[in-house]
């Protein structure tokens, strides 16, 4: 299959494109589109076959639950059986954002995709370009991020091409995510709100806006963890680099002293990673050396994680060295995602 590769220029949005790519996913098939957290593999999320595709094109287990994503709160209650209070709470908050509820479903969402589950997940992202394409495309496109399964999501329209070229019809580049993190996933069919994967939305913004939540307890808890997480992806290794990562971890002089040790240790041919803050990284002298973001803007870091993740891939480093990033409330968001990335290879320094 030819993917057709569209450039979106945000300040004035090509109806037409937009039309087409709508069109696609009316017609059953798969565009690539943005959104402010990542990209996302779209398909129409009420047709079984369209979902199909997208498990294919991502060599995902279709046990995985896909998230639909809608522009008018109008839709809610055609795919949802039931809307709770709290819901219409975090909607006024957070939608059109980086948020997603889980729901109990109503017949019209197939199965297919919702992983075999009787829940449904959905979110309303804010980015003007995902709202025109949903708008076009039916008003339900069921979407996972737009990357192979196992790689980190991505953040650019490069980063869907690497892994999507010929995969799927179409692909709409909106330039690069303003997040870089997918969405929280709040599940509103349990007694109390439960936080299934952390996001820029933070727990403690739900828990304001809610009066309680609590975090999936098989989430943070790492590899050792017997319980299963409520969100079935949570349980795969993603987001993970070709290379060995491991985060250091401790009071921050002693973690720059651990990683420059450990590079010395190597001989020249390893080729060798280090994700450093913009205060540090001119402390090491490896193959790979990056500045992710300060260690005061956690929203620099959490943009440009995934895009470091990637790039070590391209230039085949064997080993990574991440100093650890929890800072602010986007910290267990970072962490989170690094952690996994990392397979939880975690040394503690002091
Ligand atoms: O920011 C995001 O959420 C991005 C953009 C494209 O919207 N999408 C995304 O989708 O991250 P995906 O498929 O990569 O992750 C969806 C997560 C998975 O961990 C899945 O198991 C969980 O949501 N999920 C989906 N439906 C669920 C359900 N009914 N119950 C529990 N977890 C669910
Ligand atoms: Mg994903």
């Amino acid at each position: 299959m030819k993917t057709q590769y569209i450039l979106i220029d945000r300040k004035q949005i090509d109806e037409e494109a937009i039309e087409k790519a709508g069109a696609i996913i009316r017609n059953g098939g798969l565009v690539a589109f943005p959104t402010e957290t990542v990209y996302g593999l779209g398909g129409d999320g009420l047709n079984a076959d369209a979902s199909g595709k997208i498990y294919a094109a991502k060599g995902r287990p279709s046990d995985n639950p896909l998230i639909i994503h809608i522009a008018e709160m109008s839709a809610l209650s055609r795919i949802a059986s039931y809307i709770p209070d709290a819901a219409y709470t975090l909607a006024n908050r957070f939608w059109p954002g980086p948020l997603t509820m889980i729901f109990k479903k109503t017949d019209e969402v197939p199965r297919e995709t919702t992983g075999g589950l009787d829940t449904v997940a959905v979110r309303m992202p804010s980015d003007e370009v995902a709202r025109a394409f949903i708008k076009a495309a039916g008003g339900y496109v069921a979407a996972p991020s737009a990357n192979l399964s196992g790689r980190p999501s991505p953040t650019s329209g490069a980063h869907v091409l690497e892994d999507m070229d010929g995969r799927i019809e179409m692909i709409l580049d909106g330039g690069s995510s303003q997040i870089g993190l997918e969405s929280t996933i709040v599940d509103l069919t349990s007694d109390v709100p439960m936080v299934l994967r952390p996001g820029f939305v933070s727990i403690e913004m739900v828990r304001e806006a809610l009066g309680e939540a609590e975090y999936d307890p098989a989430i943070m808890s790492g590899l050792n963890s017997n319980q299963a997480p409520k969100a079935p992806g949570m349980k795969y290794k993603h987001y993970a680099p070709k290379g060995d990562l491991t985060i250091v971890s401790g009071e921050k002089q002693a973690v720059v002293d651990y990683i420059k040790a450990e590079i010395n240790k190597h001989s020249s041919d390893t080729r060798i990673g280090v994700i450093a803050s913009d205060e540090t990284y001119c402390e090491y002298n490896a193959t790979v050396v990056t500045a992710i973001g300060s260690m005061t803007d956690e929203e620099a870091v959490a943009r440009h994680l995934y895009g470091v993740l990637r790039d070590f891939d391209t230039q085949n480093i064997d080993l990574i060295y991440s100093e650890e990033f929890r800072i602010g409330q986007l910290g267990q968001a970072i962490m989170n995602r690094l952690m996994k990335a990392a397979g939880h290879q975690v040394i503690e320094v002091k």
